[in-house]
């Protein structure tokens, strides 16, 4: 450890899991222990939060403001390997050429040096997508950065051939299985604090072919969306910016236990104009979508991870808040929305147990489903979860969730152990739900851990891994990922970049 990653504070944000790691390396012939199916064949991209340089100021929000990397674990027959890299963002090459932090708090430029003045201050560590032979590396507060997906080389910020006028990008987009359209939504599209929402879709091939703005309901945190056959839907929770805050050195956000939550929904191929607002449960606050779909009965059905109040601490300490994890309320909650009777309000219904991270197959994607994933928290854990991530406690159970009737299925892994968002790789097996591959730590001291790919029947978790591929290396907990199969990456030779910053 350099001295550098000794200044980072001592507090949760940087210490143990969340201990920077700040290195760049690959590791080759991983050694698999088990059997890896044939058909994981593909490259699992993950994105790692992972500050280069120490803060300046205190900021609650540091976990996931962090300078993202990207990084891939490629699978094949007899052959697996580990790369990381940073994306190479305007932000960071500034502070690389600085040697220092010139960028204060989470989505606060007042707090900024006034070297990082008129700079773009996203750090691209939330979600790699992959749609139409792109690898974009996303963060909502910002447009996303094209990287190699062979070399992970950063190529330049993604704009979309110059079509795009959003300031902001989702990193929660929505493909459709069928027609590989891409959906997604910039919300402070203008600037901070701002209600407008940019609504966009690109073609199968990329281009960016629509782009309506919106005005929302408040400035909220709008994480995630969802798209169906027909329509899509805009949930708002009221976890709220104000530009007088931010002005005055403030964060970002502030939940409003208050205030109402909102739907808005329109055909998905239709006119901004035809937005309608539902009404939602008051100060109810959700980071993730399982799903959303018409069902036979011309309804639609929202899935989503929901708690009675923002479940991130350093949000609630920001509010006045202050609610026991074990006291949120949060639960798996359906909203069914009636368009056809001229009601105002959504419908819920609890489906399933508390969680996030929810995964689906991806042709599931805006359709009647039948069983999706999600990571938890064991309630019979004896012991303390491991500290880290954005909660502050990271998830030690793996869910398999049946919407039919038949009981759920639990991996619920051995104390000191945890894990982050599983990516679905699809089975060519008629009748099989595929394979969840997810890396699993383990803590060993009080910032030592272990950590390993673990290979999952995703039919079947509750038999426990039947693979494992250890990584020699200290990993910093991912946010999201993303799987691309081998002869998706094989279609496409690395790109030249296009514009790098100065
Ligand atoms: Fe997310």
């Amino acid at each position: 450890m350099g001295d550098s990653v000794r200044s980072f504070p001592h507090t949760p944000e940087f210490t143990g899991l969340n201990t920077p790691i700040g290195a760049e390396y690959e590791l080759t012939e991983l050694k698999v222990e088990g059997r890896l199916p044939a058909e994981v064949a593909g490259t699992f991209f993950r994105a790692i939060p992972d500050p280069a340089f120490a803060p300046y100021i205190e900021d609650g929000a540091a976990v996931i403001s962090g300078d993202g990397m990207v990084s891939a674990l490629r699978l094949a027959p007899g052959k697996v390997s580990f790369a990381i890299r940073y994306v190479e963002t305007e932000r960071h090459r500034a502070e690389v050429r600085a040697g220092r932090a010139l960028f204060g708090k989470y989505r606060n430029p007042f707090t900024d040096t006034p070297e990082a003045a008129g700079l773009d201050r996203t750090v691209a560590n939330t979600t790699p997508v992959w749609h139409a032979g792109r690898l974009l590396m996303t963060k909502e507060d910002g447009r996303p950065y094209r990287v190699d997906p062979h070399t992970l080389a950063t190529l330049g910020r993604h704009d979309f051939g110059g079509r795009l006028k959003s300031a902001t990008v989702t990193a929660h987009v929505r493909i459709d299985p069928q027609t590989r359209e891409l959906f997604f939504f910039g919300y402070e599209a203008d600037g901070l604090g701002s209600t407008k929402v940019a609504y966009c879709l690109a073609d199968s091939r990329g281009n960016l072919t629509r782009e309506q703005w919106f005005d929302a309901p408040y400035c909220a945190m709008m994480h995630d969306f969802a798209v169906t056959e027909r329509y899509a839907l805009f949930p708002i929770y009221p976890t709220t910016c104000d530009l007088a805050r931010l002005r005055a050195g403030g964060d970002h956000w502030v939940h409003e236990l208050q205030r109402d939550s909102w739907v808005g929904v329109m055909r998905r191929d239709g006119s901004v104009a035809e937005l309608r607002w539902f009404r939602g449960p008051k100060g109810v606050s959700c980071y993730h979508l399982m799903n959303a779909f018409e069902g036979a009965d011309g309804r639609i059905h929202l899935d989503q991870c929901l708690a009675n109040v923002n479940v991130f601490p350093f949000i609630q300490r920001a509010s006045g808040i202050n609610v026991a994890p074990g006291d949120t309320g949060a639960r798996l909650a359906r909203w069914t929305i009636e368009l056809r009777d001229g009601s105002e309000r959504v419908t819920e219904t609890t489906i399933g147990p508390p969680g996030d991270l929810p995964v689906i197959a991806a042709a599931s994607h805006g359709r009647p489903y039948d069983h999706g994933w999600m990571l938890t928290m064991n309630p019979d854990m004896q012991g303390p979860p491991v500290s880290g991530g954005p909660v502050g406690a990271m998830f030690n159970t793996l869910l398999r969730l049946d919407f039919t009737g038949k009981a759920p299925q639990a991996l619920a892994l051995p104390p000191g152990h945890c894990l982050s968002e599983p990516v679905h790789v699809p089975s060519s097996r008629a009748g099989h739900e595929g394979w969840l591959l997810t890396i699993v730590d383990q803590q060993t001291g009080e910032s030592d851990f272990v950590h390993a790919l673990w290979i999952l029947d995703a039919g079947n978790v509750a038999a426990g891994p039947i693979a494992k591929v250890p990584i020699a290396h200290r990993l910093r907990p991912q946010v999201h990922g993303w799987w691309v199969s081998a002869a998706e990456l094989a279609a496409v030779s690395s790109p030249r970049p296009q514009r790098f910053e100065k």
